[in-house]
């Protein structure tokens, strides 16, 4: 009925789209034929000389049972819908492109697998499932591109995701949509969707100067035998001090000490460095493993890409 929604470039934009115009549909039907309805009956059983008292009626339970029914058929559909479009949403592909974001007040940064770095820019290529891994420098911010119809908050300390696949090429806007101060409405970006072809010379195009150069996954490498971890993680499979780290992100269960199984991803990896105590891998014992909060966010993430390729 009303088409409002921005360009559609992402393959969740027309399922997005198609949900809201029938809720929105059914909305405006809904209240043009109550609101005729209302103003028709008001004014042909309105006051007038000699007219006779209506009966009077407590209730009707068909009609009653009807109006409950039918829009409780219709919010049920509409969730069922909305949940497997979330599901869908929440499940990122299997080796979907991997890029660091991290919002700051008040901008954006983003790092790319082979330690490319953009300020306020992200390219991406179009037809590949892309999965941003996102997080804060400082407050609350939230990641929004409307044309992709993906919207996540960001946190300190933590780690969120989206991951989308464009289907469109083009540059679109990226909001922060999280009052984050004073400067939140300027905390804007450009989302740049490519050819697969234009992407790898985007990547290869190293003229960002005052980053680290090296692929984080390689800073991670050294970071990790630099501080110790080889001593009891071993990363060929074989069982040390501590559990091995091969296959790390292989999407299987780990059982803990405590009954409970986690699936690793990257939160649960920080904080096992973090406050290893704070979940134990069944078998092995609780207090071996110091604790690394000393190292940088910027550590911390290059630890993880490292171990994301075991
Ligand atoms: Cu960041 Cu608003």
């Amino acid at each position: 009925m009303f088409d409002m929604m921005p360009v559609q470039a992402s393959e969740w934009a027309g399922r997005v789209d198609w949900i809201n115009k029938v809720i929105t549909d059914i909305s405006v039907i809904c209240t043009l034929g109550i609101t005729a309805v209302m103003i028709y009956v008001a004014y042909k059983y309105r006051h007038r000389e000699g007219n006779r008292q209506g009966a009077y009626i407590t209730h009707n339970a068909t009609v009653e049972t009807v109006w409950t029914v039918i829009p409780s058929i219709i919010c049920l559909a509409v969730f069922a819908y909305g949940f497997v479009v979330y599901h869908e949403m929440r499940t990122p592909p299997a080796n979907p492109i991997e890029i660091s974001v991290e919002g700051y007040k008040w901008g954006w940064r983003f790092a790319y697998a082979n330690g490319k770095r953009t300020a306020g820019e992200l390219t991406v290529p179009i037809g590949k499932p892309v999965r941003l891994v996102m997080t804060s420098a400082d407050v609350i911010h939230s990641f929004f591109i409307p044309a992709m119809r993906v919207k996540e908050d960001l946190y300190k300390a933590n780690y969120s995701y989206i991951w989308f696949t464009p289907t469109k090429l083009g540059e679109f806007h990226i909001f922060c949509t999280e009052y984050c101060g004073t400067s939140h409405s300027a905390m804007t970006g450009k989302l740049k969707v490519v050819s697969p072809e234009a992407f790898e010379d985007f990547l290869l195009d190293r003229k960002d100067a005052d980053a680290p150069q090296l692929p984080p996954a390689e800073i991670g490498k050294s970071l990790f035998s630099g501080n110790g971890c080889t001593a009891c993680h071993s990363i060929d499979g074989s069982s040390g001090q501590g559990p091995t780290l091969k296959g790390l992100f292989s999407g299987k269960e780990h059982k803990m000490a405590d009954g409970s199984s986690v699936v690793v991803d990257e939160n649960y990896v920080r904080e096992s460095i973090v406050n290893p105590r704070a979940k134990i891998v069944e078998g092995y014992p609780a207090a071996l493993m110091p604790s690394f909060a000393h190292l940088k966010e910027e550590e911390l993430n290059a630890l993880i890409a490292y171990l994301k390729e075991l």
